[in-house]
């Protein structure tokens, strides 16, 4: 990367928690006409943030998009993310399923409606180009409990530390500022978690219920939840930025989690999974998944908010054929193409921190 740029901007990956969320999980159809679709909105999306969240700035809404394996190709071509793959099912003690995913949006809030708002002008916009796969309201609960009543997202690395789990470096320059976004939706057997005695629960989650406070090591399960996903290398703790968030619709019977993991590289959150599904060693298992089930699974690349804004409609370009500044800059392009990720062009953000 050109060090006299000034660096990219990333996409609000390591917002603050919110208390209202909305995950959009698209897939592309077929047709070069989608694909102009969704290159067109991908470079107008910060300008549909700062109209709507404008409105209230108090409101904090913010929109990662991210892209699939199998849509990166198609939409922008080479150069490619190095560590981008399909979502890799988990055949274990249980079963982490891989589902159909080619974007995500993950619009945040303090407020439903702003989310709302935001998810209308996105879906018009791409109207005939995605099917929507997926789509789940998260709301906050109490004090950030999941439907199982435990506090979710204490551990989560904040500030500096949230940037050095979720925001990739150099180890693959091209996509400094980017991210990986792991998500899966949960369903919640809340009988029989309800029929578990605190203590148990505690067992499983790792942490006091009430109190949030962490169980002491001497008496921690070794198949606690916090405790299969801690991981590290060479004695350096790997994290991940998670945003879960409780969903539901009572009349169906339907009681969830929204689980969403950002990471700079996937294979953390992949690890995290082996050792729930499978077990660390092998049975070993998390005991949450007896009461959830992971009915949807699929990996995503977050570009920066730069490389978004820099994104027009016209068909992927080939590769450049000179190195030169001039040509590169006016050159209508799906992908910069120059390595830089187009970062010499940087429209006003609002929302993308
Ligand atoms: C049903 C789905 C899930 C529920 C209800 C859930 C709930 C929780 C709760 C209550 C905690 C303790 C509080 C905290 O530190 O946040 C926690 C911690 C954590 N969870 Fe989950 N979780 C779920 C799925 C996952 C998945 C799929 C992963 C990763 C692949 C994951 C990774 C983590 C991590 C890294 C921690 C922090 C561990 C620590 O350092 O103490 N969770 N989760």
């Amino acid at each position: 990367m050109n060090a006299s740029l000034p660096s990219p901007v990333s996409q609000p990956v390591v917002a603050k928690l919110t208390k209202a969320a909305i995950f959009l999980v698209l897939t592309l159809n077929p047709g070069k006409e989608s694909e102009t679709t969704v290159r067109g909105l991908c470079g107008d999306l910060s300008s549909l943030l700062r109209a709507v969240g404008f409105r209230d700035l108090e409101g904090r809404l913010s929109c990662v998009m991210a892209f699939g394996s199998g849509a990166w190709d198609r939409l922008f071509g080479a150069p490619r993310p190095k560590d981008l793959h399909p979502f890799r099912e988990i055949h274990g003690v249980h079963h982490a399923v891989a589902t159909p995913g080619d974007i995500l949006l993950h619009i945040r809030a303090t407020r439903m409606d702003l989310c709302f708002e935001l998810a209308t002008h996105i879906m018009t916009r791409l109207d005939g180009a995605v099917a929507v796969a997926d789509e789940v309201h998260g709301f906050g609960y109490f004090d950030d409990r999941d439907l199982f009543g435990f506090v979710d997202g204490t551990e989560n690395p904040v500030d500096r530390a949230a940037i050095d789990a979720a925001i990739i470096g150099d180890e693959d320059s091209t996509f400094a500022g980017g991210s990986y976004v792991i998500v899966q939706k949960y369903l919640h057997d809340m009988k029989g978690w309800n029929a578990l005695p605190v203590e148990q629960q505690e067992n499983i989650i790792g942490r006091h219920k009430l109190s949030d406070i962490e169980r002491l090591d001497s008496v921690k399960k070794p198949y606690a939840h916090n405790v299969l996903t801690s991981i590290e290398e060479n004695g350096q703790a790997l994290q991940i930025v998670r945003d879960n968030m409780p969903f539901g619709e009572i009349g169906k019977g339907e009681f969830g989690t929204y689980f969403i993991g950002y990471a700079r590289s996937p294979a953390r959150t992949e690890l995290m999974l082996e050792n729930m599904f499978v077990g660390k060693p092998p049975g070993n298992y998390d005991r949450l998944l007896d009461f959830s089930r992971a009915v949807t699974g699929c990996l995503f690349f977050v570009p920066t908010a730069s490389f978004l804004d820099e994104v027009v409609a016209t068909d992927v370009a080939p590769p450049p054929v000179a190195d030169d500044n001039e040509a590169l800059q006016t050159r209508p392009r799906a992908f910069p193409g120059d390595g830089s990720l187009g970062i010499g062009s940087l429209k006003k953000e609002a929302g993308h921190e």
